[in-house]
């Protein structure tokens, strides 16, 4: 293999796994690509595109768990999401990662390469799966919570797989909305039912901001909010009955979901973006009994700490938030509700996402896709904390109270923050470069 053929796997290496652009110049490619950590890392990476499966880990819970997609009604305002289920056994194929070849046009386009890089990962990639049944019915004899989960910047439904299994396999609905705000590296929506029938999608791209502002922002979660709740409504009719139609092309039946969902329990939850997005939710819907944030970007955010009446997690990474975000998040704790937050020790703001299961160690770890901590350790935390969280403000009966002493950050790889300036997290944080800072997702 020639070196330019290695400079253009090394390219596409970062461009599928980095949900922005990395700054090439702390990494110093050329004497990285001499070095025979490269090769290594290069080694690493290449057999995850040449098997069907992405590393992923299988959901470890008792119930089997499904995957489809729902889009409800046309043009940009209609309802798109994907819907992790307890499901019934039975051969069915896994799904598909990411389904179509523009989500990978768009992640190049987010990250400054051109379509050419999308239509290769496209090749080496996109026929990827999960571990989830794809289409399969819905498990009966049970009303499951839901919790509505929000993306990140640049990424869209499909990629936060390991914590929507996971939690589907612990006997939740998760639905993972797609975002139309120009904030999804792509998504699509169909302008009528010919465009439907036809398959003819319009696609929305990433809009890129050329300063970052919380005006705009701050508009582009006031539309992620309302979709987060146009989500939770046309699921809770569903629940009650009232016919709705797939616009997609699905063998999924709508009517399993009638009499589903456990209405008095619904949590919302979201990544970065979908974090604040998250706590925005929260504060203008009490369907929402409580929330988790990973790691949220705070930006976006007015001043709304005391308008959050439900009980809220933040679970941070080690490196992304700055002093003053942390201070932002401190103040949560003014309005004496009910707050845990702690940060995974040796993460980094994309351990909470797919694309840290997806590349090889070296690789993952240059570009801060993974962090010190192994990243099947660092989802098991993220997971059994949210899920003990879960099982307390929802009132659930199952033995996820066995992880209790997570929330409050009690484990080696974890560091508590009760909400007081004594403890350690800002200090540890502090001295973080805020290098991850600029490249959120
Ligand atoms: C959504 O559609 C409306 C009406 O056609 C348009 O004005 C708006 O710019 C669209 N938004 C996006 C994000 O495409
Ligand atoms: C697909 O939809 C777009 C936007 O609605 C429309 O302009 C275009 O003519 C359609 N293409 C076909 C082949 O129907």
């Amino acid at each position: 293999m020639g070196p330019s053929k290695l400079h253009v796997l090394f390219c596409l290496s970062s461009c599928l796994v980095v949900v922005h652009a990395f700054d090439w110049h702390d990494l110093d490619p050329v004497a990285y690509m001499q070095s025979s950590a490269w090769i290594q890392g290069m080694q690493l990476l290449l057999p995850t595109g040449s098997f069907g499966h992405t590393k992923i880990p299988k959901g470890s819970g008792p119930y089997s768990v499904g995957c489809t997609d729902l889009m409800f009604g046309y043009t940009n305002q209609s309802t798109f999401l994907r819907l992790y289920y307890p499901s019934q056994d039975g051969d069915f194929p896994d799904a598909p990662w990411i389904p179509n070849k523009e989500y990978f046009l768009g992640l190049s386009k987010f990250l400054g390469f051109s379509n050419f890089m999308g239509n290769i990962f496209n090749i080496l990639y996109g026929t990827l799966t999960v571990p989830a049944k794809w289409e399969s019915p819905l498990r009966t004899g049970e009303k499951y919570p839901l919790i509505i989960f929000s993306h990140g910047l640049g990424a869209f439904r499909t990629i936060y797989a390991a914590i929507a299994i996971e939690l589907a396999s612990n006997g939740f609905v998760v639905a993972a909305v797609e975002h139309r705000d120009e904030s999804a590296s792509a998504t699509y929506y169909f302008q009528d039912q010919a465009a439907a029938e036809s398959g003819n999608r319009s696609w929305i791209y990433y809009k890129s901001i050329k300063k970052e502002s919380h005006t705009l922002r701050n508009q582009q979660l006031q539309h992620r909010k309302k979709e987060c709740l146009q989500a939770l409504n046309v699921l809770l009719d569903l629940d009650e009955g009232k016919p709705a139609k797939n616009v997609l092309d699905s063998q999924f039946d709508l009517q399993q979901l009638k009499g589903t969902f456990d209405r008095s329990r619904i949590a919302i939850m979201g990544h970065s973006f979908g974090g604040a997005t998250t706590m925005q939710s929260l504060s203008e819907d009490n369907r929402f009994r409580c929330g988790i944030a990973l790691d949220p970007w705070m930006l976006p955010l007015d001043e709304i700490y005391c308008t959050i009446p439900q009980p809220l997690f933040l679970i941070d990474s080690e490196t992304f938030q700055r002093a003053e975000d942390l201070a932002e998040q401190r103040k949560f704790y003014q309005s004496g509700e009910e707050r845990k937050m702690i940060a995974i020790r040796g993460s980094v703001h994309h351990n909470f996402a797919d694309f840290t299961f997806v590349t090889g160690k070296i690789i993952g770890r240059l570009l801060t896709l993974q962090g010190e901590i192994d990243s099947k350790l660092a989802m098991e935390l993220i997971n059994k904390a949210s899920l003990a969280f879960l099982q307390k403000y929802l009132e659930l009966d199952k033995d996820f109270d066995q992880w209790d002493s997570l929330m409050d950050g009690d484990d080696e790889n974890l560091i508590p923050e009760a909400g007081s300036d004594t403890v350690t997290l800002s200090t540890t944080l502090q001295s973080s470069t805020g290098a991850e800072r600029e490249n959120l997702s």
